[in-house]
């Protein structure tokens, strides 16, 4: 049995403009242990379906469908439920540190409160157990600093404050939504390594959301894309890099800046994401899409398995998408004279997933001690 077995799922926003079709029929799982990333441009619906996992959609939101952890319904579980699953067993970190940690408690006294509260720790074990926490995220001088407030700690510093802070529960799944957007490159790179090391050393799974394929490249097993809130593909991370097949990644992977690319211009794709209040009746990436055919302006494709873990909802062909995209104006110009369509798939110097995380690791770089 999986972890988390998500079926059907669907969020949906109540607005003056009419009704917000944010996640659309999702189905996924995640095993204990397990990395999955989920990715997608903004506005695909990444968000939403972590707040209805946890419970915490905003009140105009309506999830239907099923959400299953370790085999217990929680998708409109009652509160007393989800605060159990919240406190013991889902923990979610987000993209902006200042949503979860209060400005006017010192991280010690927030950090113990969340012990004393739904663990029944005395106020001193809880103390002694948040400075443990803050050491396990590599706070230099951990014991000092827990007595700061939030805002005397740096940006990177601070996030990793508010991990240590979901770590608390010792969650079997840890949810982190854009954990590293707000963040400079190379803390970027120290909180995404210490993300890695953290899930290994405490066996969580982990859903890491990001609008950025990059990021997923080195440190997420399996990979699930999304568009209109809709998933347009699931596979194990390292064949999406190799042979991308679905359009809309195929153009996610032309975004990415690449450390052995020259080219002066990035792919990015062209036009934006769909009005989800108006959702289309086809492939919500059908105005976008170099491969697109009648079918996709009328018809949803339906995810399905071309390989062993690798789904794809997409009408064009396999062979055809892998023979790259018809129109080359939008390309780098390096990639337009390259019949791959610009994946540089076959390149025998570095490949895609070479290029992506051959990055410095943290280890390479000054530590942020700030
Ligand atoms: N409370 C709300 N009321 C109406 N629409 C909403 C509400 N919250 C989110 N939405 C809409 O739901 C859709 C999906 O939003 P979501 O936050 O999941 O996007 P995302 O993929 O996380 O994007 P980003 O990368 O920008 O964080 C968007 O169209 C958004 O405008
Ligand atoms: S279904 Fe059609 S529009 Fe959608 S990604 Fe595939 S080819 Fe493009
Ligand atoms: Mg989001």
């Amino acid at each position: 049995m999986a972890l988390l077995d998500i079926k059907n799922l669907n969020v949906t926003f109540d607005t003056n403009d009419g009704q917000v079709h944010a996640v659309n029929g999702i189905d996924m799982s995640l095993e204990r242990g397990e990395t999955l990333g989920i990715v997608g441009e903004s506005g695909s619906g990444k968000s939403q379906l972590a707040f209805s996992i946890m419970g915490l959609l905003a009140r105009n939101g309506r999830a239907t469908g099923s959400v299953k952890f370790d085999g217990q319904e929680i998708l409109n579980a009652p509160l007393k439920t989800l605060n159990d699953v919240r406190a013991e067993h889902i923990a979610m970190i987000f993209q902006d540190p200042m949503t979860s940690l209060n400005p006017y408690m010192r991280v010690s006294d927030q950090m113990a409160e969340v012990l004393t509260l739904h663990h029944g720790l005395s106020k001193s074990a809880a103390v002694a157990e948040s400075v443990r926490m803050l050491d396990a995220v590599r706070i230099p001088d951990a014991r000092g600093r827990a007595r700061l407030y939030p805002h005397e700690f740096s940006g990177g510093m601070r996030q990793r404050v508010m991990i240590a802070m979901a770590l608390l529960c010792k969650p079997d799944v840890l949810i982190a939504d854009e954990p590293t957007t707000a963040l400079d490159v190379t803390v970027q790179a120290q909180i995404m390594k210490l993300l890695d090391d953290l899930q290994t050393e405490f066996g969580m799974a982990m859903i890491l959301i990001t609008h950025d394929l990059g990021v997923v490249a080195g440190s997420c097993e399996r990979v699930m894309v999304m568009y209109g809130g809709r998933v347009m593909e699931k596979s194990p991370t390292d064949p999406v890099f190799a042979d991308p097949t679905h359009p809309y990644t195929q153009g996610l992977l032309a975004a990415i800046p690449r450390v052995d690319q020259k080219g002066d211009k990035l792919s990015a794709i062209p036009g934006s994401p769909p009005n989800m209040s108006r959702p289309p009746a086809g492939c919500p990436f059908a105005p976008r899409c170099d491969y697109v055919m009648e079918v996709c302006q009328t018809t949803m494709p339906p995810l399905e398995t071309f390989a062993p873990g690798r789904e794809r909802a997409c009408f064009a062909g396999i062979d055809t998408v892998r023979a790259g995209p018809k129109h080359h104006e939008d390309l780098p110009m390096e990639a337009a004279a390259d019949d791959t369509g610009g994946m540089d798939i076959g390149d025998p110097e570095m490949n895609m997933l070479d290029a992506l995380t051959d990055r410095p690791t943290t280890e390479e770089m000054a530590d942020d001690n700030r």
